[in-house]
């Protein structure tokens, strides 16, 4: 592929994902002179429809391939001149690490390193101005007591298949920036919340069970807690660190915004009463709490005073607003939402959730 008339050729794995397909489309609209590659093996996370809206734009291009796969991820670079890779690929639900690791060890761990080779190789002597972004999260740190925060300088401690596999890619990523000098830069994220999320995770699971008048699992008592952060401000966040990052550095990112699960699904279901105008305290019906999560980590919480201080980054959105949209998203779009819980999802929720017990000592 030639270089044409583009600035710089960015390679965005994941981008078919949730966090990707924002990520894409927001660097395909603001910056028309960047080449954006979207590279994604369209697991059952990945769904070309979450980009239809840039899919024709002249500086976007999608390659279908797996990172595990090392000689098509060599044979992408020889091909692609690459100026930036931002990762994101990578299995990433917790509660299916548990049950079956093999995936998240093969794309979180090997697949990282494929792609780390590939640009030491390629790069190999002009990293002017190149640059490997790591997307990565806040569970590498492990859990929280009720106090204080996640720093840049908290201990690595992952206490999940997935976030052992995240916390193995992260020490790569920095082994090659110190090893072989290649330019990279990480972050490590709290939770995101928006639309095209696929619904195994908490909000839009609420939200699509809201919606089929379905029980809403809470796993425990609902006291863990997670800081959620809306997916625009993410995304705001990893723009300004590929641009203006300090190469070998880390940057956490996170909403400052705290909530205990039963707390936060309460809150869903006030929102999405109001919107389908059903009886206030309908949807609250529907909480049932079940068998806990192994191994659940109680809580995160994100100091993301280095990423403020050295780039003035803070999130955007109000909080209840953001989420308010975001049901209203996901009731207005059916058609998304029927697409990606047909098939291979009921499968999943079947064996994921008619195994637990209700817990009657939830609140
Ligand atoms: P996602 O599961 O929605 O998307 C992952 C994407 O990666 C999918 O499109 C999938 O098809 C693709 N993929 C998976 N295996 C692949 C492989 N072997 N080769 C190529 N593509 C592959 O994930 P997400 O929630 O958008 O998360 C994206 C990244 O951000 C992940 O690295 C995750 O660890 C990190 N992160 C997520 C959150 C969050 O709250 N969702 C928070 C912090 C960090
Ligand atoms: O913190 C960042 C991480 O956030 C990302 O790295 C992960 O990719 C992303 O999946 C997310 O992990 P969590 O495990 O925190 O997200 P999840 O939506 O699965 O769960 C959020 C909380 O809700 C958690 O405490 C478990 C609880 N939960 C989840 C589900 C799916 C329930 O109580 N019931 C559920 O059915």
């Amino acid at each position: 592929m030639k270089r044409g008339s583009f600035k710089k050729t960015i390679l965005i794995t994941g981008g078919a994902g949730f966090i990707g397909s924002h990520l894409v489309r927001h660097l395909v609209k603001r910056y028309p002179d960047y080449m954006i590659i979207n590279l994604d093996k369209l697991t059952y996370a990945g769904n070309l429809s979450n980009l239809k809206d840039v899919e024709h734009c002249a500086n976007y291009r999608f390659v279908r391939g797996d990172i595990v796969d090392q000689p098509f991820v060599s044979d992408l670079f020889d091909q692609i001149p690459l100026d930036g890779v931002i990762h994101l690929a990578a299995e990433s639900h917790v509660d299916r690490s548990i049950v079956s690791p093999d995936d998240f060890i093969r794309t979180n761990i090997t697949g990282t390193f494929n792609l780390l080779h590939a640009a030491k190789t390629h790069w190999h002597g002009t990293t002017g101005g190149k640059l490997f972004y790591h997307v990565s999260t806040d569970e590498v740190y492990g859990t929280l007591g009720p106090e204080g925060s996640f720093t840049e300088q908290s201990p690595y401690d992952p206490r999940s298949p997935y976030s052992a596999s995240k916390a193995s890619s992260d020490h790569l990523v920095r082994a090659y920036f110190h090893t072989y000098g290649l330019p990279v830069t990480l972050s490590n994220c709290s939770n995101n919340f928006g639309p095209f999320q696929f619904p195994e995770k908490l909000i839009p699971l609420v939200i699509n069970n809201i919606r089929n008048m379905k029980p809403i699992p809470v796993y425990g008592k609902g006291e863990n807690v997670r800081d959620w952060l809306y997916v625009e401000d993410h995304v705001a966040a990893i723009d300004l660190l590929f641009h203006q990052g300090r190469r070998g550095q880390t940057y956490n990112i996170g909403g400052g915004n705290e909530w205990r699960n039963i707390d936060l699904v309460r809150l869903i279901c006030r929102l999405s009463d109001g919107i389908l105008g059903r009886t206030p305290g309908s949807s609250e019906k529907l909480i049932t709490f079940v068998t806990d999560r192994p191994g659940h980590d109680l809580r995160y919480a994100i100091d993301a005073g280095k990423l403020r201080k050295e780039l003035g980054w803070s999130p955007a959105r109000e909080f209840e607003k953001a989420l308010d949209a975001t049901i209203r998203w996901y009731l207005e779009n059916d058609e998304w939402l029927n697409s990606v819980t047909s098939g291979e999802y009921q499968k999943y929720y079947t064996e994921q959730y008619s195994g637990l017990k209700k817990d009657s000592s939830g609140e």
